[in-house]
């Protein structure tokens, strides 16, 4: 019998335990980096194959600049290889792509390739992939006060017409559902500054699986444990 699933409409995605991942098999940190890179293909088509709406994944951190240089290197690098074929990719797969998060911080071409990657697929109508990098919920949410105050000030919005969905409007996520269904790979159970705001109310599932073993049926499995609870939100 066909398994009967709920499909959370939107996933978000800590990407945790590369180093670990790497660490287990004494190799250097970047192949842990790198195969966390590949998985994140096969699990954007097995989101969109299972009909998730929304995927969002935790690229980059604003905390990850604490990493070492020859780190930080490796993960433009990979970000750069996969930003180069991303067009192709995001048209063979129907996927608009997104990025949230403060690109001002990152090198100009890959500034560059990101507008291009957002405009060129904006009318696709397959999954709503997100990827966030130079992310921080705080700076996320300082970034929206700063421009939501700009726009009182020029007298474009009033104070008192400040509700949840106007200040919704400012952020990076604007236009974007709020998760349901948050996942952190790894064992760790914390949220390290990820869309703090949008997730006010997702279910959180913590697997002890590392990132670059997160395959397909970890995503079932995952989304198997997500139909078997109850959701609530204030009422009974
Ligand atoms: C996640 O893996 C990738 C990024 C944060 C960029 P980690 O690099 O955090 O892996 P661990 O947590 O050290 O195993
Ligand atoms: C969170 O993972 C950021 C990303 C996955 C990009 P970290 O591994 O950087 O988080 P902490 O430092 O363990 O909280
Ligand atoms: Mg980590």
């Amino acid at each position: 019998m066909e398994e009967l699933l709920k499909i959370p409409v939107h996933i978000a995605i800590i990407m945790d335990g590369n180093g670990r991942w790497a660490k287990k098999r004494k190799l250097p940190r970047s192949v842990g980096h790198q195969q966390g890179a590949k998985r994140l293909e096969e699990i954007c088509r097995a989101a969109a194959e299972m009909g998730v709406k929304y995927l969002t994944v935790y690229a980059f951190s604003t905390e990850n600049w604490a990493r070492p240089e020859d780190e930080i290197a490796t993960l433009m690098k990979i970000l750069r290889n996969y930003l180069a074929d991303s067009i192709k990719k995001a048209r063979d797969n129907n996927m608009r792509i997104r990025v949230i998060g403060d690109i001002s911080r990152l090198d100009l071409d890959i500034q560059k390739s990101i507008r291009r990657l957002e405009e060129v697929s904006a009318s696709n109508t397959g999954l709503n992939f997100q990827i966030a990098l130079n992310y921080g919920s705080r700076d996320e949410i300082l970034r929206a006060v700063r421009r939501m105050t700009a726009d009182c000030r020029a007298g474009k919005i009033q104070p008192d017409e400040l509700d949840e969905t106007l200040f919704s409007s400012y952020l990076d996520t604007k236009d974007i559902p709020d998760p349901d269904f948050l996942i952190r790979t790894s064992g760790e159970q914390r949220l390290s500054n990820y869309l703090l705001w949008q997730c006010a109310y997702a279910e959180f599932y913590f697997p002890e699986v590392l990132w670059p073993d997160f395959d397909k049926n970890a995503l079932k499995e995952a989304v198997r444990q997500y139909t078997a609870r109850d959701r609530r939100f204030g009422g009974v």
